[in-house]
């Protein structure tokens, strides 16, 4: 049996200020220090932190039935319930079974004239902001036009029950994730035996309960027939009405969606509007690439596979911005993986962003290179040293449907605009997700 290399002592406390205000840095810099799995935390509040390919195939794949995702679903178990996101066993598989089919490529050729008629508002707004030679904040306009996407494709195909403040909702449950809040909770707990006054209990309740109305409200006017339901909604009022799932477990299912789906290609977008102001020489060498396959106009769905240059620059910056930067499993029983011991309920952390960042498996990690994807047409390739968007049985299940959005959206946009951000770089916070410090506040011209 190999020995975990502990960061505990001294060591940790060096780090501690590091780990709350930029854990995904900060965590790099200790995997690049210390090779094997590592014991992460004081004696009684730890995690293992897995730092190599083999061990994250292990986990998420080869005995992923003793790695449940444990307590980092339960703490969002009071806002999106028992669906797919957060749920076990029987109950996962017979979720991901019913829904998986709305998600098949199939129906992307209906998505594809809602994705583009946004895409149109959009360019409306970037036009003014060009003319007017205004700065548009990103960060959010970014993420407005993704769950603008995301809610006419996947629920009912208007936005009347979208609004700012269901955004601000989801970013204030998401920021409550986050390590820093996370090491407070903690820190009541021990001093004050009470879990719930940093907890999703108390502070979030609105933002909570703003999100389970606006579940309900979409879907009871499917329900109802007032809305015409798109594929995602139509399954589940298919489940609801043959009696095999009750209207809760729909319910959740469509907050799951909004939790999982909205911020997760939104927040990619905004670093994929970083990298296009930064990366001028492949930036200029894909507009040239899209142009002369698309004469200016969008992408078409037959097109997509052609636009390599585009799907490489998407995935170099899934690379370097994988916006899901952790995840988390717990161990069921005793075990080993790849030769370290791993006991009964020990917290399993894995992150993306570090294994990304590791020099041994991306030379020059820090550089940013779309070449090193040339020749791999995959949209998601199955790879253990590439997991924007994890692997195993858990794999996201709208990984084809944020690659074909963002296609969609930066073939179209990047050959009629051209950004400029003027920072080096805005920053990184991390919650749930990996989003920027300082907004992306970017000038934009006409091409
Ligand atoms: C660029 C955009 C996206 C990224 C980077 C992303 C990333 C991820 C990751 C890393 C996981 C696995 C987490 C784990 O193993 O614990 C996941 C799971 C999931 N994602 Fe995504 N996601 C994206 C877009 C979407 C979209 C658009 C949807 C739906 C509309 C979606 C729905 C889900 C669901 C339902 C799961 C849970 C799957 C299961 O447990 O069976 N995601 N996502």
């Amino acid at each position: 049996m190999i020995k975990t290399t502990r960061i505990d002592g001294l060591q940790l406390i060096g780090n501690l200020p590091g780990l709350l205000s930029n854990a995904p840095d900060t965590l790099t810099n200790i995997a690049a220090k210390n090779k094997g799995v590592l014991r992460v935390g004081f004696s009684k509040d730890y995690f293992l932190f897995l730092t190599h390919p083999d061990q994250y195939k292990y986990v998420l794949k080869t005995n992923s039935a003793n790695y449940p995702r444990g307590k980092s679903a339960a703490d969002l178990k009071p806002i999106l319930g028992n669906g797919i996101f957060i749920s076990e066993d029987d109950d996962w598989k017979r979720q991901r079974h019913y829904l998986a089919p709305a998600f098949h490529t199939k129906f992307f050729e209906d998505f594809y004239p809602i994705v583009l008629d946004e895409v149109e508002r959009f360019s409306v707004l970037l036009a003014a902001s060009a003319a007017a030679g205004n700065r548009l904040n990103y960060s959010f306009e970014l993420k407005k036009l993704a769950a603008r996407i995301s809610f006419r494709t996947m629920f009912v195909n208007d936005v009347n029950l979208l609004n700012d403040d269901l955004l601000h909702a989801l970013d204030e449950i998401y920021e409550n994730a986050s390590f820093y809040k996370h090491s407070m909770r903690q820190a009541f707990k021990l001093l004050f035996r009470r879990e719930d006054a940093f907890g999703y209990g108390s502070g979030v309740k609105p933002a909570f309960e703003m999100i389970d109305k606006t579940a309900w409200r979409i879907f009871e006017r499917c329900e109802s027939g007032e809305s015409t339901p798109m594929e995602f909604i139509r399954v589940l009022l298919e489940e609801t009405t043959a009696g095999r799932i009750p209207r809760q477990e729909a319910v959740d299912e469509i907050k799951n969606i909004i939790f999982a789906g909205y911020d997760t290609v939104g927040e990619t977008l905004t670093w994929l509007w970083y990298c296009l102001s930064k990366e001028e020489k492949y930036t200029n060498r894909m507009r040239e690439d899209i142009a002369a396959k698309c004469s200016g106009s969008a992408p078409t769905y037959d097109i997509l596979p052609e636009l390599s240059t585009l799907l490489m620059f998407i995935k170099e910056t899934m690379r370097l911005y994988p916006v899901v930067w952790a995840f988390h499993r717990i161990a069921r029983e005793d075990d080993e993986i790849e030769g370290y011991a791993v006991k009964k309920k020990e917290w399993i952390m894995m992150s993306p962003y570090v294994l990304h960042r590791n020099p041994e498996l991306w030379p020059e990690p820090y550089k940013f290179n779309p070449l090193r994807f040339e020749g791999d047409n995959n949209p998601v390739p199955a790879r253990y040293d590439y997991l924007p968007f994890g692997q195993g049985p858990h794999v996201c299940l709208g990984n084809r449907l944020g690659m074909f959005e963002l296609q969609v959206i930066a073939g179209t946009l990047i050959q009629k605009y051209d950004f400029k951000y003027e920072r080096e770089h805005p920053g990184i916070f991390a919650d749930i997700l990996i989003r920027q410090k300082n907004k992306l506040l970017m000038d934009v011209k006409k091409v």
